[in-house]
């Protein structure tokens, strides 16, 4: 069908020291970068204080995926939404107003996400579906890059893709996608895809985003 994809790299295994710089060198080849916050409470990892994120999105040369790992979804999203990402995601098991945050962060000038952990399932959240433009289906457990794609996901993505229909919303993977990967997740219907280290571990990280659209489109 020809359908749109979209690869929004995370830098949670880029070059901490230097984002910016490591935002650069994938700017020309990606649609958005996706940044991943957590609070080391929703899950036992931290990367940025809200402070440190604000400043980063602001310098970024790319639109920002921001990716919350954070307990209290209700709070951050709008937060998040108000320091000018083009996409705030919540998770649905952190977040206790869902449709109203949700709105919130719409009516701020974001995309809204909503992502699921893979113990959740999307059947339970379907009645949200107008108030989403994104579904984050994590294909890995929330916390930390460079595990394994649990190919346990596959038919949740498949539910999720079905339920979408053909509304306009975005349906991302998160969690082991590469060149192994990229074509089992495009196959069971993502069209929007996170890779952290199979970006920069690679060589040539814009050379990695390439390849993977090229096998996601090759796929859709
Ligand atoms: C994990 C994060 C991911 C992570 C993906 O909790 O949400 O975005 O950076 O890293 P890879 O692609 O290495 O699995
Ligand atoms: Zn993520």
């Amino acid at each position: 069908m020809g359908n749109e994809v979209r690869i929004t790299p995370s830098i949670l295994n880029a070059d901490f020291s230097n984002l910016v710089g490591e935002i650069d060198r994938i700017s020309a080849v990606s649609d958005l970068v996706h940044l991943d916050v957590m609070d080391d409470k929703f899950v036992p990892n931290f990367t940025f204080t809200f402070e440190a994120a604000a400043d980063l999105i602001t310098k970024s040369a790319l639109p920002v995926d921001a990716h919350l790992m954070v307990e209290d979804g209700d709070m951050a999203g709008p937060q998040f939404a108000e320091f000018g990402c083009a996409s705030v995601t919540v998770h649905a098991e952190a977040t206790s107003n869902i449709a109203q945050t949700l709105k919130s962060i719409r009516k701020i000038g974001s995309r809204s996400g909503l992502a699921l952990k893979p113990g959740s399932e999307i059947e339970a959240y379907s009645e949200f579906i107008d108030d989403v433009d994104m579904f984050l289906i994590m294909t890995v457990e929330p916390g930390f890059g460079g595990q394994s794609f649990m190919s346990e996901m596959v038919p949740k993505i498949q539910r999720t893709k079905k339920l979408i229909g053909s509304r306009p919303i975005w349906l991302q993977v998160d969690g082991g996608i590469s060149e192994k990967t990229i074509e089992i997740a495009a196959s069971a219907g993502a069209d929007t895809f996170v890779a952290g280290s199979a970006v920069f571990k690679a060589d040539d990280p814009a050379e990695m985003v390439r390849k993977l659209r090229s096998m996601a489109a090759s796929i859709s």
